[in-house]
């Protein structure tokens, strides 16, 4: 099922989740949802929290097509060695900010099945598991960035925001 994506504003994303505690057909329902919302908007990763659940998953789906969940994942590790990135993000739509993070990353996390393994990576991949990790920590890619220019990203998309809901209501 296709979830609605929630946006800046809403408090959920800036809240803590749960380690999930079952590895039973909820779960599969969870990643199974999350994956066809992730799949449905012009995104490679999508956390619980952006669809109202605040529970430890998140998935991601790259170029490569290769559909990978993250259940109750922690991060074991990253690499001193950082790079740059232009990020955005489906709660954020149409906003983007350089945003600085490890180049490479280990992760232990569980599959949907409730399969553990370990995964070393980098790259793009790397640069996605660290942003959806973070929001299960309630931690958005703007709260990287000194306030003045959160300040400015934020006023950005409150006002693009207003012109998107100004059209609509023309057109109604
Ligand atoms: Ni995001």
């Amino acid at each position: 099922m296709i979830r609605n994506i929630l946006l800046l504003g809403s408090e959920v994303l800036s809240e803590n989740s749960e380690p999930i505690e079952n590895f039973g057909e909820d779960t599969k329902k969870l990643a199974s949802d999350l994956l066809q919302t992730l799949e449905a908007n012009p995104g490679i990763g999508l956390a619980g929290p952006q669809i109202g659940v605040l529970k430890r998953i998140f998935v991601i789906k790259l170029d490569d097509g290769i559909k990978r969940v993250f259940i109750n994942p922690q991060i074991t590790g990253t690499t001193a060695e950082t790079s740059v990135y232009q990020e955005g993000c489906l709660s954020i739509p149409d906003i983007w900010c350089d945003v600085v993070r490890p180049v490479g990353v280990s992760i232990f996390a569980y599959d949907e099945n409730g399969k553990p393994f370990n995964l070393d990576a980098d790259g793009l991949l790397a640069r996605c598991i660290q942003h959806e990790y973070d929001h299960l920590n309630g931690r958005l890619f703007i709260d990287h960035v000194d306030s003045v220019q959160r300040e400015h990203l934020v006023s950005r998309f409150e006002k693009k925001r207003l012109a998107q809901r100004r059209k609509k209501k023309a057109r109604a």
